[in-house]
């Protein structure tokens, strides 16, 4: 049975995402901090949407308007049209609490995932597995737990003697044997929605803050005759929660191994990936090798056949195939086949490089186009410049593009020549084949195959 045909209308997933996540000590809600380039709800939103479920509600409280806001973009960056809807949590009295607030919602459907917003690093894999494990099993609610050698934070799961889930027990209210228990709740559950709904009524406050625990649900629902079941993962690292910043490394450790290993296994050397940062959404082509200390940030996409590294941070660019960057930052910028970046170039955005051009040392390119097989070799500048095929930049040459107030535009015709440290005053043309001499301050257009001298003749005195 799959999501898609036993859920339709009757499955819906609510995701918990109103705590003030205190332990973050941040003004950032705690779901909106990044985690491998992305709010870490975006995952779980992610894994919501996969089960195609009649409806996702989110429950917001802290910042709430922010979040709800947050979590609409999310959904649309990834072009998912399924409407959220988002529940106010008026006060954040707990997990429990969350889901009280949530129940007109729950109601309109037969079986509810509930899910937590800090748990980034969970599977689409085992959510799918705790909702057939609980549609086979035909219990009133199913938990997906995992075994942690370090359980500390977490909720324990509390079994009988036959193995059966009698109740899940908070940290902050354990007993030391309790305590001792290796398996833990990863906040992720499935319940049949009649039963949660009963179950709610009869939990209380408890803790040091007064809650109401989501998880004294399940001791309720079996007090009512109810069955509760557990599918258990083998993979102990996805169900980590992030309550600090020392987790939120953690996960973020996770998701990077992750995805250096989908992008190994589908044909990118890597060469050093404890030094090699890559976001979720990067997309690197076959037979490029990524040398150490390179991050690639938000929507980069690389070619086949590239080199990119060492030391280099690359962040929403498209790179084509056969290109090398090496020590550089590259930020919103495009790189055409066969082009040259680096060592030690600077390209920001709206540049567009190439194809076989080559930008080298000490470079910036700032909203530049360098055309087909041109040269900015050597401790230039060039913004607001469109550079046609075949030009050589000459070192040290800048484009004097701003004069105190508005920025203008440099034009450089095909097959030019800029001798060495030559500024060119925009706006200004420079003409196809034009050469412009070493030294030289150009103020107006160089014609077409003109040679321009602008500066002062020597004179020697002795
Ligand atoms: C929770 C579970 C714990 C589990 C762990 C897994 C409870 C009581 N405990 O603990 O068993 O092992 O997650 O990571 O649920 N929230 C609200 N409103 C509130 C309080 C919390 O929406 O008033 C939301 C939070 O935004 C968060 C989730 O509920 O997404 C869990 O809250 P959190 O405070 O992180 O609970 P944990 O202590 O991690
Ligand atoms: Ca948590």
């Amino acid at each position: 049975m799959s999501a898609t045909k036993k859920g339709q209308g009757q499955l819906c997933v609510l995701i918990l995402a109103a705590g003030q996540g205190t332990r973050m000590e941040s003004t950032i809600p705690k779901v909106l901090h990044h985690v491998g380039g992305r709010p870490m709800l975006f995952y779980v939103l992610r894994i919501a949407n996969a089960l195609k479920p009649g409806s996702i509600g989110i429950v917001v409280g802290h910042e709430a308007g922010q979040v709800k806001a947050a979590a609409t973009d999310m959904l649309k960056s990834v072009g998912i049209g399924r409407p959220l809807q988002a529940i106010l949590q008026k006060k954040p009295l707990g997990s429990g609490n969350a889901v009280l607030e949530a129940l007109p919602f729950l109601k309109k459907f037969k079986t509810a995932m509930v899910m937590c917003g800090d748990t980034p690093l969970l599977t689409y894999e085992s959510i799918y597995n705790l909702f057939l494990t609980h549609e086979q099993l035909k219990g009133q609610a199913t938990l997906l737990t995992a075994r942690l050698a370090n359980p500390k934070g977490y909720g324990r799961i509390v079994r009988g003697a036959l193995g059966e889930v009698q109740r899940i027990v908070e940290e902050s209210v354990a007993s030391p044997k309790e305590l001792a228990l290796t398996e833990v709740n990863s906040g992720a559950y499935c319940f049949e929605v009649d039963a949660l709904v009963q179950g709610l009524k009869e939990i209380g406050a408890k803790g040091p803050k007064k809650e109401h625990f989501l998880t004294d649900v399940m001791e309720a629902i079996r007090g009512k005759g109810g069955r509760i079941h557990a599918y258990t993962s083998s993979n102990s690292e996805e169900i980590q929660g992030i309550n600090n910043r020392a987790q939120l490394s953690a996960a973020e450790r996770v998701l990077n191994k992750r995805m250096l290993e989908r992008l190994m296994i589908s044909g990118v050397t890597i060469r050093d990936p404890q030094s090699t940062h890559v976001d979720a959404d990067v997309e690197i082509g076959q037979d490029t090798v990524i040398y150490p200390g390179t991050i690639l940030r938000g929507h980069t996409k690389i070619g086949r056949m590239c080199r990119i590294g060492p030391f280099t941070h690359i962040e929403d660019t498209q790179i084509g195939n056969e290109c090398e960057v090496r020590f550089s930052y590259v930020i919103q910028a495009r790189l055409l086949e066969k082009t040259s970046v680096g060592p030690f170039a600077h390209i920001r955005p709206e540049s567009i490089i190439g194809p076989r051009a080559r930008v080298g040392n000490f470079t910036e390119v700032k909203a530049s186009k360098i055309g087909f097989g041109s040269k900015v070799n050597h401790l230039s500048y060039i913004g607001d410049a469109d550079i046609a095929e075949d030009v050589n930049i000459g070192a040290g040459t800048i484009t004097c593009n701003y004069d105190g107030k508005e920025k203008h535009k440099t034009t450089i015709g095909a097959k030019a020549f800029i001798g060495s440290n030559v500024n060119l005053i925009a706006p200004v043309k420079i003409g196809r084949g034009a050469k412009v001499a070493a030294g030289s301050t150009v103020t107006e257009d160089v014609p077409d195959d003109a040679l321009a001298i602008a500066r002062a003749r020597q004179v020697n005195k002795t």
